[in-house]
């Protein structure tokens, strides 16, 4: 299974005030859409709260609550989300979904699931924000930049781990 972290993050490494996102480029939104559909998302409870559903997408949401998250039905009345209690169950749940998973957030997931993740996706700002969560620094004896888009106030840019360090 692949995992595939992907945030937007400011130059000076904030992604949150702990509620919203300080950025949203409509570009930014549409492209993370087209890659992440189909895929299952394994987010935090904060960042589902904040985010809720997404279309086409199974939500795992990693809560030391899970009973208290609740889902809406899909057309075939299954549960349109999954609530777990660690981040091993959500990755065993993920792993018989998709071999391609997402991790899309928030800081408490990034953190702790960055040793595990395959590659990133990030969404570079060239502007600093105000907030008090970040991405975790990406290590460049780690992590190798493998491609880089422009798009005027932000990057596309993917990073996969230094085949070098095995
Ligand atoms: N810029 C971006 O790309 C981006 C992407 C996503 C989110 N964000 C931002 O990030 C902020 C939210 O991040 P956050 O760090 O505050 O919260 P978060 O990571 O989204 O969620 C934290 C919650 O996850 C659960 N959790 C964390 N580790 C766990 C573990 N090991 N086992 C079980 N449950 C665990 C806990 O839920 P319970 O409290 O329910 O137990 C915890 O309160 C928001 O500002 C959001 O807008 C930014």
């Amino acid at each position: 299974m692949k995992l595939i972290a992907i945030a937007v993050v400011a130059a000076n490494g904030v992604i949150g005030d702990g509620h919203d996102q300080p950025f949203k480029f409509p570009e930014d939104w549409a492209r993370f859409k087209q890659v992440t559909m189909g895929h299952p998302m394994i987010m935090g409870r904060r960042t589902h709260d904040a985010m809720g559903l997404l279309p086409g997408r199974t939500s795992i949401v990693v809560t030391r609550s899970p009973s208290l998250v609740e889902f809406p039905l899909d057309a075939d009345g299954r549960p349109r989300g999954v609530a777990v209690d660690s981040i091993d169950r959500a990755l065993e749940v993920a792993s018989r979904l998709d071999d391609v998973v997402f991790v899309i957030g928030g800081g408490q997931i990034y953190h702790q699931m960055l040793p595990l993740v395959d590659e990133l996706d990030i969404t570079e700002v060239h502007a600093e924000a105000e907030g008090g969560v970040r991405f975790p620094d990406i290590d460049p004896q780690i992590w190798v930049e493998v491609a880089r888009e422009p798009h005027g106030v932000f990057d596309f840019v993917r990073y996969e781990r230094d085949v070098r360090l095995g």
